[in-house]
């Protein structure tokens, strides 16, 4: 019961849930974590040798150097990804199929092992990698088949002598910067998709998880996705920002995906401006999260648990603001206590039972203890945690805190931590006012047995994607995206394959 709360719908099939072992394949996860980049089917280092330090964020300990790459080496990588283009834009979509099937299938022999780099990179708890990497997969899974439904249209013509035909093309080479939270899935939500209508791939990884984006490198090398068509360009920090502004600037990239904050999304919505360049922004959001009177309260704790502690909070569509009717507000408060005391368990996510691991790095911690910090400052009243963890590292409490107002810092932001933040309303419009008094809007959840009041705030809440009696709405076949400031495009579903093609009109005229 403990991980049926705990874990997202994809990682319920997981024969974690009944705590056994993971079953390693009978190669190590390490092998999957060479020390190179991929670039044109190769497996290399930076030109000036340069590496960098992965760390693991559960101990700090150090788990490699991968290169850290500048715009020249990206560069390299665009050039391979161009050349590519040329060719794999002809392949048929079925062929394009097969190899994305090995792909999908070469994953699922090896999710073990690369769920293992996963919590290693991100301390993410082994159960929630393994889940991961069953979304992850089911990206390739999807697209390998949605390539092929890839049509175009013909349309009645107004004049005789004319026939009109729209052809659906890809736009050629898509660059990717990807998050640290989902190492392996926002990548192939996206890589999948691309390559499936017919486009080549610069993948740039979050300098915090390279090696879950070099594990998929090695196997597409395996599924014989052919060289150039994939490759990934791992950086420092340092050098972020100008790969970045390459990939956004260069002729030769069609197109641009990226998942991260809004403040980076802004950058690169305006450095993509310049050459008119495609682009899709999955980005911050500060999800409301409403309890209505009439809740199944059993429902919701479950769905509050999903929402606000997969991954340690460090989700874009993480439960920001928990918003809880007056009636039963006490009720629901005790129960939420009740539920973190029992279900959670802290520590390195390679061990057996951890349900909650450390958040990435120093500046997330450092920014969740402030938020809480200037929320207490505030005025808000602190129900439990509130702290570092005694363990010490990049550990936090599992923490709530009530009385939030809109002012209040952890309410006003999104937070990327542990931190239930409650506030107490009266009405329907009154919470609907609550919920959409901010820039973003991403995702939004609520809980009513109401039908007609399940209807009207599902139209009325100002999000892309509403969760309605579920915390827990993530699938390769969801819409997924956002509104406001938390983004432009969708991914995953049919509708993912959009933001890599364009429609072409064919004009045949003087027909007899
Ligand atoms: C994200 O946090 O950016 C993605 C979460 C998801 O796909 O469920």
């Amino acid at each position: 019961m403990k991980y049926i709360i705990r874990l997202s719908s994809y990682a319920r099939k997981s024969s974690l849930l009944k705590m056994e072992a993971p079953k390693m394949s009978k190669v190590c996860y390490s092998s999957f974590m060479h020390n190179k980049a991929y670039i044109n089917g190769q497996f290399v280092t930076a030109a000036s040798g340069k590496t960098f330090e992965v760390r693991n964020p559960a101990n700090r300990d150090l788990l490699g150097c991968t290169p850290d790459m500048d715009v020249s080496d990206a560069q390299v990588a665009i050039d391979a990804a161009y050349d590519a283009f040329q060719t794999w834009q002809n392949t048929t979509a079925k062929e394009r199929a097969l190899v994305l099937r090995k792909w999908f299938e070469l994953c699922e022999k090896y999710k073990e092992d690369l769920a293992m780099i996963i919590t290693k990179e991100s301390g993410k708890p082994l159960a929630e990698s393994i889940g991961e990497m069953t979304y992850g997969s089911s990206f390739i899974e999807l697209y390998a088949e949605e390539g092929k439904r890839v049509n175009g249209e013909v349309v009645q013509s107004p004049s005789p002598s004319k026939e009109m035909i729209f052809i659906r093309k890809p736009i050629g080479v898509a660059a990717m910067i990807t998050p640290w939270n989902f190492p392996n899935a926002m990548i192939t939500r996206k890589a999948a998709a691309a390559m499936a209508a017919g486009c080549t791939c610069v993948v740039k990884p979050a300098e915090d998880t390279p090696y879950s984006a070099i594990a998929l490198a090695d196997l597409s090398q395996q599924a014989g996705i052919p060289s150039g068509v994939f490759n990934v360009v791992t950086s420092s920090k340092a050098n972020a920002a100008d790969i970045g502004t390459l990939l956004c600037t260069s002729p030769k990239v069609a197109g641009l995906s990226f998942t991260g904050s809004t403040a980076v999304g802004k950058l690169l919505y305006k450095q993509c401006s310049e050459g008119i360049k495609r682009i899709g922004l999955e980005l911050g959001g500060n999800a409301p999260f409403i309890v209505f009177d009439s809740a199944d309260l059993s429902k919701a704790v479950n769905g509050l648990m999903a929402a606000k502690f997969r991954n340690t909070g460090q989700t874009c569509i993480s439960a920001n603001r928990i918003l809880v009717q007056s009636k039963i507000y006490d009720k629901f408060v005790e129960l939420v206590k009740e539920t973190m005391q029992k279900q959670i368990v802290v520590g390195d996510g390679a061990e057996k039972g951890v349900t909650f691991g450390p958040l990435i790095n120093e500046s997330q911690l450092h920014k969740v203890e402030n938020l809480v910090k200037s929320s207490l400052d505030s005025g808000a009243k602190l129900l439990l945690g509130g702290k570092r963890h005694e363990k010490g590292g990049l550990y936090y409490e599992p923490t709530i805190i009530e009385d939030c107002a809109e002012h209040t810092p952890c309410f006003a932001e999104e937070i990327f931590g542990p931190v239930v933040c409650l506030r107490k309303f009266e009405s329907e419009e009154e919470a609907l006012a609550i919920a959409n008094s901010t820039n973003s809007g991403l995702a939004g959840y609520f809980f009513s047995e109401n039908l007609s009041q399940v209807w009207r705030v599902a139209h009325k809440l100002e999000t892309g994607m509403v969760g309605i009696n579920d915390g827990m709405i993530s699938a390769a076949e969801g819409c997924f995206g956002g509104i406001k400031e938390s983004g432009i495009g969708r991914e995953g579903s049919h509708h993912g394959m959009d933001e890599y093609t364009y429609f072409k009109y064919l004009c045949f005229g003087g027909l007899n």
